[in-house]
Order: structure tokens, then C-alpha cells, then sequence
């Protein structure tokens, strides 16, 4: 029975709903429960490291500090992310993310004069210091930018080289304090420092669409950094949640690499996206569009038997994700078979469609991975193309020279009639043209994803 109040007994459970949570996450149907579950092991966790834990420095006026810290950190906590809109999500991710980096790089400031002398515990803290404060000052950089503040990639004079030296420089003086045994506070308030600029310096130049990228890379520091926490104290919990972090962060960052084709060093030091195609300067793909109105695409929707909705970030920005689900639930009524095909990358976050449509209680059956039903397209009498345009970009089958070349795409060229909804001929993400609008089997119903969508949905029911 005593063994059930201990601590370790707590972490272990804790432990257990971070790894049950986190595969929970990998399937929408479960990933809410998942979510809960791991949260509940982690409030177990803080309540038993509260009120469990035995240390000489336990006394009320801590007990008092933690409560307030507490209950500040929860009410600001629950007010941002109630608010958050959807299309918001990756800078509240990058918020908390950063908030983590600072706790892991602040334990390292207090804790390094108490463990001078003992190496290895001055490598921890040095190494959970460093990776946390570059955490922290790239994810605020990421904040800044994707919610406009920051809205231009600054790029310094050969700054991969000048980053890469400013970092060695960094883990040479990192391992001259480990090793002298010094244990002057001026040196690690340096290396703090010099950590907080580097993640300045590493952040700014990427450009701002693939912050998704460096967030989920930023995340996966912060998890290392906890780590290093975690096996400074001894503490278990802590190192299996920062070893879980860590691990899933960087799984997440190649994931995202994998899927949009293209290495990480192209995410940090290339410049994707900009300047291909400024809007508006006319096409270079030679042919022209055909332009559908609202009541054309109603007709065709109606006397289909099979409809793929392809929904991209644009159903996000236009928040239709309630008016898509009930033309899918209009089309359905009147025997059209409809389904949802999501490319690994559409939006702007990972499962961020699956999100989106979960919001509204689509089926989960009715969601299809872009492996799966890439073959169907071709049985499909009309695909529509919801706010997506790189992911159907056919460039990425067909032009080596382009930035997209090799991303695995949906191959809604193999429908017999495809319908691309977008305000304008705008490119998407990756800045480049899109010549599936020139398809001769592809019409524009241009307008915003909700407007059209609810137009279609009146249409409709008039037949
Ligand atoms: P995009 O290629 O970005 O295209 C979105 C399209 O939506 C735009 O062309 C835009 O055209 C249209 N749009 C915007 N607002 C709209 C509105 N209110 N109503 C209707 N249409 C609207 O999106 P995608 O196809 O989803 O591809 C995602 C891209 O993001 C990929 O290149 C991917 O590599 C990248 N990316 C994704 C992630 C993750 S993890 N998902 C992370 C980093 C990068 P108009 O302006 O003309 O309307």
C-alpha cells in the first residue's frame, strides 16, 4: 500500500499515460482521449512531485510559490488556448514550446554553482541549458513570425557560415567550462546568453511558411533539454517525458521533411517559396482556364456518383470545415458517395485537415490518406479541391526544376472532372504556378471556401 503513495510509483504511472497518449495521438479518433490521458498523468505527476517529494528545502513558503506560479501559469495557459483560432495553432504550439526551453535553460542557471566540480552533472546542466535557451529564443523568433510581427526572412551576410562558427564557438567554450571545473556564474550567464543569440540567429533567416518545420525541430530541443532535467535530478518522469518529446519532435520533423521532399538543411538554409512566382505577374504556363460558377458545379456534384473533397490550408483560412461537412451530408442524402483525401502535408500543421474535420464530427471512414486513395481518383467522377495548391500540383510529378519535384502529391489529374475553389490564381506555399488550373478537365469556381461552399450547398437543394 505504501509503495501506491510513493513517488515512484506516481512516475511510473505518469510515464505510462505519456507513452499510451502519445500513440492514442496518432489516430484522430483516438488522439482526444489520448491528449486527456496524458494530461491527467502529467497533473499526477506535478501533484505527486508536490506533495510526495522530500527534499531539505521543503517548507511552506515553497509550497506557497507553487501554488501561485500555479495558478498564474494555468489561468493564462486556459485563456490563450480557449481563444486560439485553428489557423493559429502552430504559434500557440511555438508559445508553450518556447515556454518549456526557458524552464530547461533556467534550472541550468540556478543549478550550476550547487554541482561545480562534479563533471558529468556540469555537462548536464551546461548541455540543458544551451539546447534549452536556443529553444526558447527560436521558437519566440517562430512566435513573431508566423503571426506576422517578424514577416521578412533576415539573412546576414554568409550567415550559414557565421551561424555554424558562432556555434562551435559555443560548445568550445561549453566544454572549457566543463572541463576546468570553474565555477565562475559569469560563464554560464556567457554561454546563456550566447545560446539565446544563436537561436535568434538560427530562426530569423528561415522563411516563415516552413515554421511548422523548425517548431516541431525547436520542440524536440526543448525535450532533449528536459531530458538533461530530468537526468540531472534523478528524475525519472522527467527524463522519459523529455527522451518522449525529443524523440517525437524529431520523428515529426523528417516526417514533415519526408512528406513535402525535401532534406532538412533545405528547410533551414534554403529560401522556399520566395520570389518563384510574384502574384500577379502573369502565368508562364501556356493555355488557359476554364471558370465554373456556383450552380455549374452544383449540377455536376448532383449527378455524381462518386465525389473526392480534396481539402488544403485554404478551408482553414476560410473556417468552411462546418459548410464542407454538410454539403459532404447534402451529397450523401442524395446517394453521391463522398470522401476526403489528406495529403500528409495540407495546411500548415501536422494532422491539421484531421483536426479541421474532426471539429465537425466527420466520420473518420470518410477520411482517406493520400496512399489510399490515390488509385480511386481515376473511378471519381468530380474531385473538388477545397483552398488546397501545392498538394495536387502536378509540377511535382512532372518539372525537375521545380522546388516541389518528388513530393508525393494527390493525383487528382486522374478524376473526370476536376473543380478548384481559391479566391484568385494566387500561388499557395511553395510560390509556384500550378498548371492543373490549365488542365482542360479542370474548372475555378474562385471565390472564398465558405461563400462557394454554402452557394453550392443553396444550389443544391434547389434540385
Ligand atoms: P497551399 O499550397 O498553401 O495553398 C492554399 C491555397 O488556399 C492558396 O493557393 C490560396 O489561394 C487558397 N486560399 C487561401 N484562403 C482561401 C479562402 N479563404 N478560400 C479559398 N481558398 C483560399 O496549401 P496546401 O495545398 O494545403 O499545401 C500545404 C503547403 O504547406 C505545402 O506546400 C506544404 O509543404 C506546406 N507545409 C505544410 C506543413 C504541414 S505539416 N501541413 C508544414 C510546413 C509547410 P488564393 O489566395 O488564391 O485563395
Amino acid at each position: 500500500m505504501e509503495y501506491i503513495f510513493s513517488l515512484e510509483f506516481i512516475y511510473i504511472i505518469a510515464s505510462v499515460t505519456y507513452i499510451l497518449g502519445l500513440k492514442m495521438l496518432g489516430h484522430p479518433e483516438t488522439a482526444r482521449k489520448g491528449n486527456l490521458i496524458a494530461a491527467a498523468g502529467m497533473t499526477l505527476a506535478i501533484l505527486g512531485t508536490i506533495f510526495l517529494y522530500k527534499g531539505e528545502h521543503v517548507n511552506s513558503t515553497i509550497y506557497i510559490l507553487i501554488a501561485v506560479a500555479i495558478l498564474i501559469g494555468t489561468i493564462i495557459g486556459w485563456m490563450i488556448a480557449k481563444k486560439v483560432a485553428m489557423t493559429k495553432m502552430p504559434e500557440l504550439v511555438s508559445l508553450f514550446n518556447g515556454m518549456g526551453g526557458a524552464s530547461a535553460a533556467l534550472i541550468g542557471l540556478i543549478e550550476f554553482h550547487h554541482y561545480t566540480g562534479d563533471k558529468l552533472s556540469v555537462f548536464t546542466i551546461i548541455a540543458g541549458m544551451v539546447i534549452g535557451s536556443i529553444s526558447f529564443s527560436g521558437s519566440m523568433v517562430a512566435w513573431a513570425k508566423l503571426n506576422g510581427t517578424m514577416n521578412k526572412p533576415i539573412r546576414l551576410p554568409k550567415y550559414n557560415i557565421l551561424n555554424n562558427v558562432f556555434f562551435l564557438l559555443i560548445l568550445a567554450f561549453a566544454a572549457y567550462v566543463i572541463l576546468s571545473g570553474s565555477d565562475s556564474q559569469l560563464y554560464i550567464y556567457l554561454l546563456f546568453f550566447a545560446a539565446l543569440a544563436y537561436g535568434i540567429l538560427f530562426v530569423i533567416p528561415i522563411g516563415g511558411a516552413d515554421m511548422p518545420v523548425v517548431i516541431s525541430l525547436l520542440n524536440s530541443f526543448t525535450g532533449l533539454a528536459a531530458a538533461f532535467g530530468g537526468f540531472l535530478y534523478g528524475n525519472m518522469v522527467m527524463l522519459t517525458g523529455g527522451i518522449l518529446v525529443g524523440s517525437a519532435g524529431t520523428i515529426l520533423t523528417f516526417a514533415m521533411c519526408k512528406a513535402m521532399n525535401r532534406p532538412l538543411s533545405n528547410v533551414i538554409f534554403g529560401a522556399f517559396g520566395e520570389g518563384a512566382v510574384a502574384a500577379g505577374t502573369g502565368s508562364t504556363i501556356k493555355g488557359s482556364i476554364k471558370e465554373a460558377s456556383a450552380s455549374d458545379v452544383a449540377i455536376l456534384m448532383n449527378y455524381a456518383k462518386k465525389v473526392i473533397i480534396v481539402p488544403g490550408y485554404g478551408l482553414a483560412v476560410a473556417q468552411a470545415q462546418h459548410a464542407i461537412h454538410e454539403l459532404e451530408q447534402l451529397l450523401e442524402s442524395k446517394g453521391v458517395e463522398v470522401k476526403y483525401a489528406i495529403h500528409p502535408v495540407a495546411g500548415r500543421m501536422p494532422g491539421h485537415m484531421n483536426v479541421l474535420l474532426a471539429e465537425t464530427n466527420v466520420e473518420y471512414d470518410k477520411l482517406a490518406e493520400m496512399d489510399d486513395v490515390n488509385p480511386e481518383f481515376q473511378s471519381t467522377d468530380v474531385v473538388f479541391v477545397v483552398g488546397a495548391n501545392d498538394v495536387v500540383n502536378p509540377a511535382a510529378h512532372n518539372d525537375p526544376t521545380s522546388p516541389i519535384y518528388g513530393m508525393p502529391i494527390l493525383d487528382v489529374e486522374n478524376a473526370k472532372q476536376i473543380i478548384i475553389n481559391k479566391r484568385s490564381m494566387k500561388p499557395g506555399y511553395a510560390g509556384i504556378e500550378n498548371e492543373l488550373f490549365y488542365n482542360n478537365k479542370a474548372s475555378m469556381l474562385f471565390g472564398d471556401a465558405k461563400k462557394m461552399i454554402q452557394a453550392l450547398i443553396n444550389e443544391l437543394k434547389n434540385m
